[in-house]
């Protein structure tokens, strides 16, 4: 598919995020397609840009050549392009070595280095300087996540008419960890650009108050940060979600359905289907959990012939030491669990490192019976919530960690410390043994939870926030269509 031209300075709407919701492909006649890419962001956002003619900048992945904007499939795109030395330094380095550690608890280390920090400056310069070419005077322009922090304060300097808010995807370290950071002033100083910096949940927003405070010396009360221009800044949490209509009538669509169906036949019809679903990343505690379902096979508290885990994990970030020495443990841990406890035709575990379509998503949320979401710390993690929009009929077991923002809304999952192991096995087991009354009504006030608090909803109640930072603005953003 080839794309026409996106013209400048038109969008009322920009999205600025790390990467395009598209990525590319090659085919093997060399032409060029683009598809929808997984991840969180590019579900959760897809609506409300399609809804409001929106622009969208960001990387294309890959760093072959420098795109110029088009539109694919209804969609404004403007490619950010990157280096290969940009992708090691600000993408691998600042980005995913740096800061996705830092704020996720250190589970582990962060590092630092200098040359990084600059590479993230003069890569978040060029997103801004982008934007500022592609937004409409008075737009409304949505920065998001960790990767950008720099922009708002970058974007404010070359276009002061803008209305520019800030979501950060991801938890917001407490004061203690973030003072590590060499960069903090610089990293706090440029989300202060934006009108409104929003965070998952609220303790996010208070860490950023209040390291706003200490650290830059404004003046704040309550989530409000006053600067010395008369400048004000509002922080607060705005708790993401996902279609859940959409989602829920795939779910509920003839192909699903029988897909489901020949998964289980697949699978061997085991009594128990157990699902995990993630990126192949160190904060989603897959070691933890495959460990706890590998200990009940070996007590004999669940038989392979009765129990399957079917794990999906999709290769991430897969140049960063991190996630190459965490795909070789899950790979040789896995491994060990099939050797030991497996039996011919009866792996304990079906582990996947494929990304599918979310037909095929759908189906195995449908085929499972418990779904295990065990991150040591996350920001919010859609996989639990899709996995309850798709459970219709009331029935399924959730199994969350206490450490993903989900935990916050999803109160009626069994909610476990993905640190304890013991406390998993035992919270799968009950999950596993629980009688279908009890599981039914933890399942429908889940559904109701997610169901009154859309996709759509998350991005208006930004949105409306956003456009009550500055009253002379006239123009309205329309809500994100339902499907
Ligand atoms: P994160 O954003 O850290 O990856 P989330 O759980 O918040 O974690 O979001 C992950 C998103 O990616 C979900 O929408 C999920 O459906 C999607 N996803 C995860 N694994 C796959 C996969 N193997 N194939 C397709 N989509 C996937
Ligand atoms: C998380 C982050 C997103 C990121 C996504 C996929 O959801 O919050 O910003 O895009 O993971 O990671 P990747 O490094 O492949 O973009």
């Amino acid at each position: 598919m080839s794309g026409s031209e996106a013209p400048n300075h038109t969008a009322d709407l920009v999205i600025v995020a790390n990467r395009l919701p598209v990525d590319r492909v090659v085919n093997p006649d060399g032409s060029i397609e683009w598809r929808r890419s997984p991840g969180g962001l590019v579900t959760a956002l897809e609506p409300v840009m399609r809804a409001n003619d929106g622009a969208w900048i960001g990387w294309p992945g890959g760093t072959d050549e420098d795109l110029e904007p088009f539109v694919e499939d209804g969609l404004s795109l403007v490619p950010v392009h990157l280096t290969e030395a940009e992708v090691e330094e600000f993408y691998e380095g600042f980005s995913n070595a740096t800061l996705w550690p830092l704020y996720h608890d250190v589970v582990a280390k962060p590092e630092f280095h200098r040359e990084w920090f600059d590479a993230y400056v003069t890569v978040n310069r060029r997103f801004a300087e982008r934007t500022a070419d592609v937004a409409a005077e008075n737009a409304m322009v949505w920065v998001h996540d960790y990767q950008l922090q720099l922009v708002p304060a970058m974007l404010r300097e070359l276009r002061p008419d803008l209305r520019i808010g800030f979501f950060l995807h991801i938890p917001f370290p407490p004061a203690e960890l973030f003072q590590q950071l060499p960069w903090r002033r610089q990293l706090l100083e440029g989300l202060l650009g934006a009108d409104v910096v929003g965070f998952q949940r609220p303790g996010a927003a208070q860490n950023f108050v209040r390291l706003v405070r200490q650290r830059v010396g404004h003046k704040t009360h309550r989530d409000m940060v006053y600067l010395p221009d008369g400048r004000t800044v509002q922080a607060g949490s705005f708790p993401i979600s996902i279609d859940v209509k959409g989602l829920e009538e795939l779910a509920h669509s003839e192909p699903v359905q029988q897909r489901a169906k020949e998964i289980r036949e697949q699978l061997g019809n085991p009594k128990r289907v157990l699902l995990g679903v993630d990126r192949l990343d160190y904060t989603k505690g897959i070691r933890a959990r495959l460990r706890a379902f590998g200990e009940l096979l070996e007590e004999g508290e669940l038989d392979v012939e009765d129990a399957v885990f079917v794990q999906v994990a999709t290769p991430s970030r897969e140049r960063v030491e991190q996630y190459r020495v965490l795909r070789d443990d899950i790979d040789r841990l896995v491994g060990r669990i099939n050797g030991d406890l497996g039996r011919i035709g009866r792996p304990a575990i079906s582990y996947l490192h494929t990304s599918y379509p979310r037909e095929e998503m759908a189906a195995l949320y449908r085929a499972a019976d418990i779904m295990v979401v065990t991150p040591l710390r996350d920001g919010m993690n859609l996989v639990a919530k899709e996995y309850v929009a798709c459970r219709y009929d009331g029935e399924g077991a959730l199994v969350l960690s206490e450490f993903a923002g989900a935990a916050d809304e999803l109160r009626q999952a069994f909610l476990v410390n993905p640190y304890d192991i013991n406390g998993m096995k035992a919270s799968i087991l009950e999950a596993i043994n629980a009688d279908p009354k009890s599981l039914n009504k933890r399942m429908k006030a889940m559904r109701k939870t997610i169901n009154e608090h859309d996709v759509s909803d998350w991005a208006s109640s930004f949105l409306d926030v956003l456009s009550e930072t500055k009253p002379m603005h006239r123009k309205q953003l329309r809500p994100a269509r339902r499907t």
